[in-house]
């Protein structure tokens, strides 16, 4: 098998031999250098062609080495390992390290990893009075975003973004401190005083901790929903080049410290399409209200009224694995926690839909919102906090993209084309002759 493509144009009659490179494996695809493109020309003054691919749908922005997606299957892996055996057996700090350094971290280096994330959890007292300017009603993920942001200017040497040992820094500090300011984004939006981080306590615990302390000087967590959390963080901390990873790229390129370029990724994430669905899904589940009003709910779907929310994935065209991960821990939370009749609204839903030739036909499946929404829901977490959390998860993801790609010796600023479609030259028109 030859390892080149040959483009025909029949414009010209030319012939052109095209270099191919391939992932991992078959699953992985294969790519061509969409500058090689540029050498197909009808003349010396043709600009040649491009790929135009609004949304990226089929364009390999880098080469990574991180997260690995097979949507036909629902396969996901981390640097090779399945998300279900790291879901079971790893804890999230353990996975970010994973995912940062390639390997799993043998104890010593655990060790030092955890301590190091947990001695950098606090926050300048300063950022307090930043907090302070929000109106009392902030969503705090508008918090978070420009709180993220004013970090940088905390941490000036964070912009020498071609020291490892900086950079190695400002990973660690990142990690540590988003939790910390993720809770008192929330604690300011509804007035409570902050709950400073307790560093005896594990990762989740210590963010739980910040959200629901009250007046007990040792906040004690309950073991199920720490596991909970953490299994949650865990299943969010990457999924390759989404639109918030890739936002996390584009302003990493230009050299833009960490602390801005992850306020932009956590921006991303934000809107509705991407960070926002599982609050929406409580929505439609609550709608619903009960098992006995699932078929009528169906209908309009299959009418085009609304899209079953939590359903249907870009890249899964079979079950999303976080789902099926998640629908267990949802069981195991409500033990804790009491039984919601919206999980049973959920799961009645989620088999309804399973079986029905639209949904079936569509290859549409339950996706990683469909459950997460209820177990915050469960654990006390308020819906404003949903992609917060989510932006917690992914900050180690971010945080890997970043470093693979200030590695990456392809790097270069990212700066898309475009397919110009606006006004040849034309002369100026005099105001008065318009
Ligand atoms: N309910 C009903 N019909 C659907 C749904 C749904 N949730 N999703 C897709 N379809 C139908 C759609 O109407 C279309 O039907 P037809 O061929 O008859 O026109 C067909 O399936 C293909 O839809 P599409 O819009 O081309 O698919 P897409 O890959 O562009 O969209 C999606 C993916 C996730 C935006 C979409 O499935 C959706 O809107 N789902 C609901 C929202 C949701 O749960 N989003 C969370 C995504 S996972 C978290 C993340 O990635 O951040």
């Amino acid at each position: 098998m030859s390892d080149r493509l040959s483009i025909h144009d029949n414009r010209t009659g030319n012939k052109h031999e095209l270099d191919l490179s391939y992932g991992t494996h078959v699953d992985a695809g294969s790519a061509i250098s969409a500058s090689d493109l540029r050498e197909i020309k009808t003349s010396d003054h043709d600009f040649g062609v491009l790929v135009h691919d609004p949304g990226f749908m089929n364009t390999s922005a880098c080469k990574s080495s991180i997260t690995f997606i097979d949507g036909n299957t629902g396969t996901l892996l981390y640097r090779g390992y399945p998300i279900e055996a790291l879901a079971e057996k790893s804890t999230y700090l353990e996975v970010a390290y994973l995912l940062l350094h390639g390997e799993l971290p043998i104890s010593s280096e655990l060790d030092e990893w955890t301590t190091d994330i947990t001695n950098h959890t606090f926050l300048n007292e300063k950022i307090k009075k930043f907090l302070d300017g929000f109106r009392y009603d902030a969503h705090p993920m508008g918090i978070l975003v420009s709180a993220l942001a004013a970090l940088s200017t905390f941490y000036p040497k964070s912009r020498n973004v071609h020291d490892q040992d900086i950079r190695d820094r400002s990973i660690r500090r990142l990690i540590a401190k988003i939790p910390t300011l993720a809770a008192f984004a929330y604690r300011y939006s509804v007035g409570l005083p902050y709950a400073y981080p307790d560093n005896d306590l594990s990762y989740s615990a210590n963010f739980l901790n910040m959200m629901f302390r009250a007046t007990e000087t040792k906040y004690d967590a309950d073991p199920v929903l720490e596991r909970t959390l953490d299994v949650c963080l865990i299943l969010h901390a990457d999924h390759e080049q989404n639109c918030s990873t890739s936002a996390m790229r584009a302003v990493g390129s230009s050299d833009a410290d960490p602390y801005v370029s992850v306020s932009a990724a956590t921006a991303a994430l934000y809107g509705p399409l991407h960070g926002g669905a599982n609050e929406r899904v409580l929505e439609m589940l609550a709608e619903i209200g009960n098992v006995k009003n699932i078929g009528h709910y169906i209908d309009k779907v299959k009418q085009g009224e609304f899209r079953l929310m939590g359903f249907g994935h870009r890249v899964y065209k079979n079950l999303d694995p976080r789902a099926k991960i998640l629908k267990e821990l949802a069981e195991k939370v409500f033990e804790v926690t009491g039984r919601n009749r919206l999980l049973d609204v959920a799961m009645e839903l989620e088999k309804v839909a399973l079986n029905d030739e639209y949904f079936v036909k569509r290859k549409l499946y339950p996706n990683v919102d469909f459950y997460s929404g209820i177990i915050y829901q469960a654990m006390g977490i308020p819906v404003e906090m949903f992609p917060v959390l989510f932006a917690i998860a992914r900050t180690s993801g971010w945080l890997s993209h970043w470093e693979e790609m200030r590695k990456d010796p392809e790097l270069r600023i990212a700066r898309p084309r475009q397919l110009y479609t606006g006004y040849a030259k034309r002369d100026y028109v005099q105001l008065a002759s318009r």
